[in-house]
């Protein structure tokens, strides 16, 4: 697990822009942490990474899904906390988006965890103070461990 803290609402923006410089098309990344911890604003960066108004990008809480196009790579965007059953992340169509070959950021995957695929970047935000918050990221399967990796080295040479 990589654990980093970030100061401030630009710092967690920062971060995410860096993820994005690793993602590939088929990745899928997991964000969890309580409300208004900083989940949508790391998509913002994701996305201006990836050639995205970060303006653009607002949480998908009523609409499941938000699909922007990237420079490169559409980003696929989701949020499932409002989301009731599972028959409604079917309805989305869920499994063309999780197994596709897009980048996909999901907003309270864990809620319905057994539907994400196995190879994965999970990033728990925590609250610990009005502007910190600390960052857990874990990567699961061969994929998840090399985002983990790179993502360490990078993270430790620039900042
Ligand atoms: N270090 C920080 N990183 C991220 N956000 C921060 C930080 N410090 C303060 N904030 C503020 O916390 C809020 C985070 O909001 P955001 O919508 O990104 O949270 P969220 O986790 O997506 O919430 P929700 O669960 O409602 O979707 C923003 O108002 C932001 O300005
Ligand atoms: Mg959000």
């Amino acid at each position: 697990m990589l654990t980093l803290t970030s100061a401030s609402p630009e710092e967690t923006m920062e971060i995410g822009r860096k993820l994005s410089g690793l993602l590939l098309p088929g990745d899928l990344v997991n964000l969890n942490g309580t409300l208004g911890a900083g989940k949508t604003l790391l998509v913002k960066g994701i996305g201006k990474g990836l050639g995205i108004d970060p303006g653009a990008v607002t949480s998908p809480t009523f609409s499941i899904i938000n699909e922007y196009e990237g420079t490169e790579f559409p980003l696929y965007h989701f949020d499932l906390y409002r989301l009731e059953t599972e028959l409604d992340l079917e309805q989305v169509g869920y499994a063309e988006y999780f197994f596709g070959t897009g980048i996909t950021v999901v907003e309270w995957g864990d809620l319905f965890r057994h539907f994400l695929p196995e190879e994965r970047l999970d990033v728990n935000l925590d609250s610990l103070d009005q502007e910190e918050r600390q960052l857990s990221i874990t990567g699961h399967g061969r994929r998840g461990g090399q985002l983990e990796d790179q993502l360490r080295g990078l993270l430790s040479c620039t900042s």
